[in-house]
C-alpha cells in the first residue's frame, strides 16, 4: 500500500512516499523557498510561483528516491488548509491531475493535524491519550489527543506564533528570516541568565509572545544607540530564547498535570530549538512520561507527515475519490 503525499500549504515544496501498512517513509523530499529570506517574510504569491515551478521536480525526485513508478502508487494525500490558498491550490491540483490520471484515491489532510500526529514518524509506540504541542511559526497550541480522529485544543496563542516570536527578534537583532534558528545557535555559548525578559502570565494553557517582542525592542534601542555588539549577541540571543521556552514549557506542564497524558508529542519548526527539547526531556523525566519529537526533517514542513496521517486515517479498501476543497486560514497571512 503507497501513498504519495504532498504538501505546499506555505514556502516548502515537499512530496513523500510512504508505506501505508508498515508506516515506513520511503523517500521526503523537500524543496525550501529560501529566497523569501531577503523580503523578510513569506511572500504569498511569489510562493506559489515558486511551488508552480518545484512541483513536478519534487513529486519525480519523491518517486525515484522510493525506486517506485506513479503506476504503483494506491493512493494520493494532499494539504487542504490551513495555510496560503494560492500555495495550497499548487498542491492540491497537482494531487488531484494525478488521481485523475491514474484513477487512484487522493484525500485531503489539514496541515496543523499532519503536525500534530508527526510524532509516529519518530516513534509508532506512542500512547493515547497524549498531549500534542505544536509550536511553530504560525501556530502554538495545545491538544489533548484521543485517537487519530479524535483530539480537542486545550490552548492556543492570543497573539504571535512562538516561532513568529522567533523570527521578528531575530530580524531585530539583523538574523536573515527564519531567525529562529540563528537564535538557536548563538545561544549555545550564552547566558540564558544575562537579561531578564518577561515570561507573559496568561489564562490557562495560553500562550502570549507580543509583550516579550516589545521589551526586546526597548531594551535594543535603549541599550544600544548603534550596532549591537557582535559579542552580547550570544547572551541576548540566550535570555531571549530561554523567555520564550520558558513560557512554552509553563503551558506545557499545566496540560500534563491537569490531564496527565501517556505521552507528550511535541512538532512544528519550533520543535527543532536545543532549549525546548532539553526542557522537554527534563519534564518527561520528571513525570516519568515519554516526551516523542520528531527529528528535524519531520519538524518542519514536509510531506512524509501528509502521508502518515492519511494511512491513519483513511482505508484505502475500495477505489474512490474524496471530493475536497481548499481552505485558507488568516492564521497563514504572510509573517512580516
Ligand atoms: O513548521 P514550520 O516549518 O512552518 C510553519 O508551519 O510555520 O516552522 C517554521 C518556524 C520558523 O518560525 C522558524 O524560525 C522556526 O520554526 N524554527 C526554529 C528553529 N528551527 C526552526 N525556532 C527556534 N529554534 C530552532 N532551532
Ligand atoms: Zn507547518
Amino acid at each position: 500500500m503507497l501513498i504519495l503525499a504532498i504538501e505546499s500549504s506555505c514556502d516548502e515544496t515537499s512530496a513523500a512516499v510512504i508505506d501505508g501498512s508498515t508506516k515506513i517513509v520511503k523517500s521526503n523530499i523537500v524543496s525550501s523557498q529560501l529566497f523569501h529570506s531577503q523580503y523578510g517574510g513569506v511572500i504569498p504569491e511569489l510562493a506559489s510561483r515558486a511551488h508552480v515551478e518545484a512541483i513536478s521536480y519534487v513529486v519525480e525526485k519523491a518517486l525515484a528516491n522510493a525506486e517506485c513508478s506513479l503506476e504503483s502508487i494506491d493512493a494520493f494525500a494532499v494539504t487542504t488548509q490551513p495555510g496560503l490558498p494560492g500555495a495550497l491550490l499548487v498542491g492540491a491540483n497537482f494531487a488531484k491531475g494525478l488521481a485523475v490520471k491514474t484513477g487512484k484515491p487522493v484525500f485531503p489532510i489539514n496541515h496543523i493535524e499532519a503536525h500534530l500526529y508527526s510524532g509516529f514518524l519518530e516513534s509508532q509506540d506512542i500512547q493515547f491519550p497524549f498531549v500534542g504541542f505544536v509550536v511553530s511559526g504560525g501556530h502554538t497550541s495545545l491538544f489533548l489527543v484521543e485517537s487519530f480522529t479524535q483530539y480537542t485544543v486545550l490552548g492556543s496563542t492570543r497573539d504571535d506564533a512562538a516561532g513568529e516570536a522567533f523570527d521578528k527578534i531575530a530580524s531585530m537583532l539583523g538574523f536573515p528570516y527564519p531567525g529562529g534558528i540563528y537564535i538557536d545557535k548563538l545561544s549555545a555559548t550564552g547566558d540564558p541568565d544575562a537579561f531578564s525578559f518577561p515570561v507573559a502570565t496568561v489564562g490557562e494553557f495560553q500562550f502570549s509572545f507580543s509583550g516579550l517582542k516589545t521589551s526586546v525592542r526597548n531594551f535594543l534601542s535603549k541599550t544600544f544607540t548603534q550596532e549591537i555588539p557582535e559579542n552580547i549577541k550570544p547572551d541576548i540571543c540566550a535570555s531571549v530564547q530561554n523567555a520564550i521556552t520558558e513560557q512554552l514549557l509553563k503551558g506545557l506542564k499545566q496540560a500534563v498535570s491537569v490531564y496527565k497524558p501517556k505521552t507528550i508529542v511535541i512538532s512544528g519548526g519550533v520543535s527543532a530549538n536545543s532549549s525546548l527539547r532539553a526542557k522537554a526531556e527534563q519534564l518527561g523525566k520528571q513525570t516519568n512520561i515519554p516526551v516523542i519529537i520528531p527529528k528535524g526533517e519531520y519538524c518542519i514542513d514536509n510531506a512524509a507527515m501528509i502521508g502518515l496521517l492519511a494511512s491513519y486515517r483513511y482505508t484505502f479498501t475500495s477505489p474512490y475519490s474524496i471530493k475536497f476543497s481548499v481552505k485558507s486560514s488568516s492564521l497563514r497571512s504572510p509573517r512580516k
